[in-house]
């Protein structure tokens, strides 16, 4: 695919400001044939469709899109026949191939090990510098020829704490790259790195939420005994049940790829509220009197108001509003008969009528202190037989198709 050392070069940074002078720093060592064709009259339309890439690539989410979305562009804005994306392995030491053009499939899993090998991507990634090689097979340093490979340019891909990888454009010409394609391969390199630095970080956010709001729901659960798989499981259960209504197109209005994510973590911050009941009342070995059963109905309200204040402080993200709306409302009942509103039908959020068949499924089917687990089976029909009263039929029937599902799971999460 690739390799040989020919250039020296300056940082891409320096060379990607697209400034109309010669490329500095990017210098071929085998400079002996006519200097490359010059772009000029394309340069406007090129820089046009690279900045609208630059535009999308702002909002893509994963890494393999954005990798496509860029050899795309090389391919059919640049006219390069060759691209591929190399990330570093730190623990394998090497450059990882992660997405390629104009190689068949069995460049699959290649890499290029950092320790033993000599040659461009490995060169430019060593010394975080972009390489161009004009002719590929005029260079004694060339080790691993593709026949068809006549000119290369490789450019290392910079994160801020230095590259993590290199970008390598090809192409079947002869000094194919003039100076400022190559300044155009530097700035869309640049901000393909760029846009994998902000999924990086948008990732390593959205982890840190995750991990303080199941830090907060696990804390809750933790004081009434209920550790185990409790919130393990009802996260699942919401998450097969939610694909399900997805797949059917039921309730296609709400349910998308977002909503399955995001109630998949917001169901463990239903029972948040247990902890603003009193031990008394929330550790009571028996049965509770009336009066102690309203004190435990209030876990909802609290649950509930104390999401939704966060939300008006700190902004509604979908994750915690649709907490807010689970923990108020997943004691909620389909004919009006539950608490704490006493909402009846879709005025309860579907969140919270997904939430409330898997957390009575999980209830009805595990161990507590004052009461035995009932079979899957039991559980099942006792949750059909409440559809229409209790539950949202709809749920409740989609549920009796993902009961195997379910049963899996409780299998699989013990507590
Ligand atoms: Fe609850
Ligand atoms: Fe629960």
């Amino acid at each position: 695919m690739q390799d040989n050392d020919t250039a020296q070069g300056a940082p891409c940074a320096v060379i990607s400001e697209l400034e109309p002078v010669p490329v500095a720093g990017v210098v071929p060592v085998a400079q002996t044939a006519a200097a490359p064709p010059a772009h000029g009259e394309d340069f406007t339309a090129k820089l046009a469709a690279m900045q609208q890439l630059n535009a999308r690539l702002i909002f893509m989410r994963d890494e393999q899109t954005i990798f496509e979305e860029v050899m795309t562009a090389a391919q059919s804005v640049l006219g390069y026949d060759i691209c591929a994306v190399f990330l570093h392995d730190p623990a394998a030491r090497a450059l990882r191939l992660r997405a390629w053009r104009g190689y068949d499939d069995r460049v699959r899993g290649f890499s290029i090990p950092l320790e033993r090998e000599i040659g461009l991507c490995r060169l430019a990634f060593t010394e975080d510098r972009p390489v161009y090689s004009p002719d590929v097979m005029a260079d004694p340093n060339y080790c691993m020829a593709d026949p068809e490979l006549c000119s290369e340019l490789i450019i290392p891909i910079r994160s801020r704490r230095g590259p993590i990888g290199v970008f390598d454009f090809g192409s079947r010409a002869l000094y194919a790259f003039a100076d400022e394609d190559i300044r155009l391969c530097c700035t869309l390199v640049d901000h393909m790195a760029i846009s994998l630095e902000n999924l990086r970080l948008f990732d390593e956010l959205a982890s840190t939420r995750d991990a303080i709001i199941l830090g907060m729901a696990r804390l809750a659960e933790s004081r009434d005994g209920a550790m185990g798989g409790h919130l393990d499981r009802i996260c699942a259960y919401s998450r097969i049940l939610t694909e399900a209504l997805s797949r059917q197109g039921t309730h296609a209005r709400f349910v998308d790829e977002e909503y399955v994510e995001t109630i998949t973590r917001s169901a463990a911050l239903h029972d948040i509220g247990k902890v603003g009941i009193p031990d008394e009342v929330l550790l009571k070995p028996g049965h509770l009197t009336p009066g102690e059963y309203e004190i435990m109905k209030t876990h909802a309200g609290i649950g509930g108001a104390t999401l939704e204040e966060m939300v008006n402080r700190h902004g509604s993200f979908f994750m915690l509003k649709m907490g807010a709306d689970i923990a108020w409302a997943h004691h909620e009942r389909w004919d009006g008969s539950g608490y704490p509103r006493g909402l009846a039908a879709e005025a309860i959020p579907l969140s919270a009528r997904i939430v409330a068949v898997c957390d009575v499924y999980d209830a009805l089917t595990s161990q507590r202190i004052y009461k035995a687990a009932i079979p899957h089976d039991r559980a099942r029909d006792l949750i059909l037989a409440g559809a229409g009263q209790h539950f949202d039929p709809t749920v409740a029937r989609v549920f009796t198709e993902q009961a195997g599902e379910f049963q899996r799971v409780r299998s699989r999460l013990r507590d």
